[in-house]
């Protein structure tokens, strides 16, 4: 483990990481976004055994890290011109672009795909350890397959610790949600997976973007990484929207009939103000005010994982809603669900509540 100042990372220290991904070793390193397990993305063995360590399917394809718009051209067969507009735009910085893939790059990256997935990150270790690896670096988020993504070393050490070389510390990650993954290969171009940029955002830039439906599971997924079941922490989670007094009714009676169990809430600060006392099988963690959609997006995680650590069996997550970064917090919690979303309906709070109790159950 190597620790290291997020804003000005020690020369030395990176030069080290950098070694250990030149000779083909796994390093997780702190993004903008999440921690990711890197690899040298021109060595296929490297790649091969993030697959290994993560426990993640050959087919669920990997995103090439660069230092920006001047190595799309390593990366990718051929340019969209929409594709420099939207780097020249948004790099370096939470967007991921699937491009189609240049030949050097490994097909075991993308899962045998004949695309590839590119972002330049902006956190400032991400960057000096591309600039001294001197290649591209491939990077899944340094999470066991299916899990809550890292947005600490800690995280990365709970879950894969003992399987791989080096874990940069540096700290929270500042976004704390995954970019958003933008197909632009067809016009207008497609989300994939909403994340660190908006749809308001992208749509300054280029009109018309669509988020992708949900996949069917009968399909080959567009993007194999938004299979239903992702992003989940252990316990059962049970998503509950609707409007605010509502909500909070709904959580609060359910919770009450939940006594015999120890129950985590995923609450938004004016939730937790509203709250009657609770009884002390439950735990409850805030992720912010609800209009703060930055500071929901860059808590996430972390309440997940605390909640796993207090051994709660059941979260009940309150929905954010879908503006802004909302919506890649609306997708996350909504892919941890599995299909445990419950809407309170206006006056009638006890219904929804007999619903947790039965999804809980
Ligand atoms: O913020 C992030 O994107 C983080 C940091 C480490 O950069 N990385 C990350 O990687 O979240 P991962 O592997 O956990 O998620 C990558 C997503 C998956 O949903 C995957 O299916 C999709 O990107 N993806 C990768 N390559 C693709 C491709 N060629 N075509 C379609 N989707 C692709
Ligand atoms: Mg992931």
């Amino acid at each position: 483990m190597l620790t290291v100042d997020p804003e000005r990372p020690d020369g030395d220290q990176i030069r080290r990481a950098a070694a250990v991904l030149k000779r083909g070793g796994l390093v997780a390193f702190p993004t903008e976004t999440v921690y990711g397990l890197g690899a040298d993305a021109y060595n296929a063995e490297a790649v091969a055994r993030i697959y290994r360590v993560k426990g993640r399917p050959p087919s669920d394809p990997i995103i090439v890290h660069v230092l920006g718009t001047a190595d799309l051209q390593a990366v990718a067969a051929s340019l969209p011109p929409i594709a420099t507009t939207l780097a020249e735009a948004f790099w370096p910085g939470p967007l991921t672009l699937v491009v189609p893939r240049a030949p050097r790059i490994p097909a075991v990256i993308s899962g045998g795909l004949d695309s590839v997935a590119v972002r330049a990150p902006s956190h400032p270790v991400s960057r000096a350890l591309l600039a001294a690896a001197g290649r591209p670096v491939a990077a899944p988020s340094a999470n066991a397959f299916g899990h809550t993504s890292p947005t600490t070393a800690d995280h990365v050490i709970a879950d894969l610790g003992d399987k791989i070389d080096m874990v940069i510390d540096a700290g929270h990650t500042p976004v704390g949600i995954e970019s958003t993954v933008l197909d632009v290969r067809r016009m207008p171009p497609v989300v994939l997976r909403p994340g660190g940029v908006t749809m308001g955002e992208l749509g300054r830039v280029v009109a018309g973007v669509v988020l992708a439906e949900p996949e069917k599971r009968s399909e080959r997924p567009r993007s194999p990484g938004l299979l239903a079941r992702h992003y989940a922490p252990q316990a059962a989670l049970i998503l509950v929207t609707g409007r605010d007094a509502d909500v909070r009714q709904a959580v609060v009676l359910a919770a009450g009939l939940l006594e015999d169990k120890a129950i985590g809430l995923i609450l938004s600060d004016e939730d937790v103000a509203a709250l009657p006392p609770l009884p002390s099988n439950i735990e409850v963690r805030s992720l912010g005010r609800s209009t703060d959609r930055a500071a929901v997006a860059h808590q996430l995680y972390d309440a997940l994982r605390k909640l796993d650590a207090a051994g709660v069996a059941v979260i009940i997550a309150r929905d954010f809603g879908t503006r802004g970064l909302a919506l890649a917090v609306h997708d996350r919690l909504t892919r941890a669900a599995v299909g445990r979303q419950v809407r309170v309906l206006p006056q009638n709070p006890a219904a929804a509540a007999r619903e947790i109790v039965a999804r809980a159950t």
